[in-house]
């Protein structure tokens, strides 16, 4: 069992609103369709979310009501998002069902309180493939959390006790710093340890790459085998899980 993220920024054009990238979509749709293994996946926002999510606060310290109207907007969006991956995962030849976090899952300040893999676990053993998404979720301290996609690997990779992680971003992986500058090395392991520059990206309301790893490390750390890999070049998802390592990041766990 393979968990995949798509993140947001692979997916969607994260500059401009609510804008799809079909093609991208459709490429990686088909290579994860070609696999040889059972796989769920995750999916980020990207632009059907950030940029609500930022403009209204929305995730960010207790919920006011004035911001339900916008809660509910991130809501339909997102949801919108997900019919797009489920249909180009269909059209791709896979058998995609839709598990909506704000339906079987609740936050406590901003993490994870309970998340019900029931569902994903019974459909993927009947072959179908779980697809889940970042998402608005009600939150028992702050009213209504934001929860990542990336937090949501984690409970995917339980539940259905994968073996691999693979996190499909816009770039190759982690460099040791920005990768725009001039001279970034791709680093083909990181770990806690690991010196990386960030740089003065610009944060979303889940934390950029800086926050993302957070929760990669997570994954490593519970024994899970765990990938960054670029989206642009769909052929190294199938080198990773037919030969066990590719261009890329793997994230190992501290003291590894
Ligand atoms: C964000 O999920 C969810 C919302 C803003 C509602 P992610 O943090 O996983 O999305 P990407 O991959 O960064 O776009």
């Amino acid at each position: 069992m393979i968990v995949i993220k798509l993140g947001g920024s692979v997916i969607t054009d994260k500059d401009v609103e609510k804008t799809l990238l079909p093609d991208v979509l459709a490429g990686l749709a088909g290579s994860i369709a070609a696999l040889d293994e059972p796989v769920a996946i995750v999916h980020g926002a990207g632009s059907f979310g950030h940029k609500v999510a930022k403009a209204t606060g929305v995730g960010s310290g207790p919920h006011v009501p004035e911001r339900d109207a916008a809660v509910a907007r991130i809501s339909a969006d997102v949801r919108e998002l997900n019919l797009h991956v489920i249909n180009a995962l269909a059209d791709a030849g896979l058998k995609p069902v839709s598990i909506p976090p704000s339906s079987v899952c609740v936050a406590s300040d901003g993490g994870i309180k309970t998340f019900s893999g029931e569902a994903a676990e019974r459909w993927s053993r009947q072959g179908m493939t779980p697809v889940t998404f970042g998402d608005v979720v009600a939150d028992e301290a702050m009213g209504v959390s934001i929860i990542s996609g990336d937090q949501l690997m984690m409970e995917f990779a339980r539940s259905l006790d994968a073996r691999l992680a693979v996190f499909v971003a816009d770039v190759d992986g982690v460099f040791d710093r920005p990768p725009a500058e001039e001279d970034a090395i791709l680093l083909t392991e990181v770990s806690p340890e690991t010196a990386v520059s960030f740089g003065e990206v610009e944060s979303d309301v889940t934390g950029a790459l800086r926050g993302k790893l957070e929760w990669m490390f997570r994954m490593a750390e519970a024994g899970i085998e765990t990938w960054i890999v670029n989206g642009h070049a769909p052929e190294r998802l199938a080198d990773l899980v037919a030969d066990g390592s590719t261009v890329g990041t793997r994230i190992v766990s501290g003291g590894q």
